[in-house]
């Protein structure tokens, strides 16, 4: 069955309608052509598929499309800038060397910016707990720890508007 929903998509409005059995990462991947989402397990393991709804850090393969109506989502498309100026959590990242094949990195800083929107100056243990259901295949993850502790650094010392609002 399909029912149509409305939804707040990095800052922008979207009406559409959507089946009952989508998931929010095939909405966005499939639906949307929105491919920074990754897809790894499809089964709530490993994070390559997390968003934020409403703030929080989400497994968008766990996620129902249907149940998004009236919610906001940001994924990795909508975190820069509009004028295309990186998040001090990208800068880190590449910055530290947390980026190999990349395929775990748009859930890692998003799991890692929910972490720093509720708690700006994390220890190194709140910043492992924080991203302990993100999986990285590649960098070892201290580059990673590193790079999400030099963002809040930058955020502390530049502070900034990261989540899109809605203007209307
Ligand atoms: S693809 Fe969603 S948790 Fe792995
Ligand atoms: S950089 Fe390759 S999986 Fe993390």
């Amino acid at each position: 069955m399909a029912r149509r929903i409305s939804f707040l998509l990095n800052g922008e409005l979207v009406e559409m309608e959507v089946e009952d059995h989508w998931t929010l990462l095939h909405l966005l991947r499939e639906e949307l052509g929105l491919t920074g989402t990754k897809e790894g397990c499809g089964s709530g393991e490993c994070g390559a598929c997390t968003v934020l709804v409403d703030g929080m850090a989400v497994n968008s393969c766990l996620f129902l499309a249907a149940d998004l109506d009236g919610k906001e989502v940001l994924t990795i498309e909508g975190l820069a800038a509009p004028d295309g100026t990186l998040h001090p959590l990208q800068r880190a990242f590449i910055e530290n060397g947390a980026i190999q094949c990349g395929f775990c990195t748009p859930g890692m800083i998003l799991s890692a910016k929910a972490l720093l929107d509720e708690n700006p100056n994390p220890t190194e243990e709140e910043i492992r707990h924080a991203l302990a259901g993100n999986l990285c295949r590649c960098t070892g993850y201290l580059q990673i720890f590193r790079a999400v502790a030099d963002a809040a650094r930058r955020i502390s010392q530049e502070p900034i508007e990261v989540f899109p609002r809605r203007t209307d």
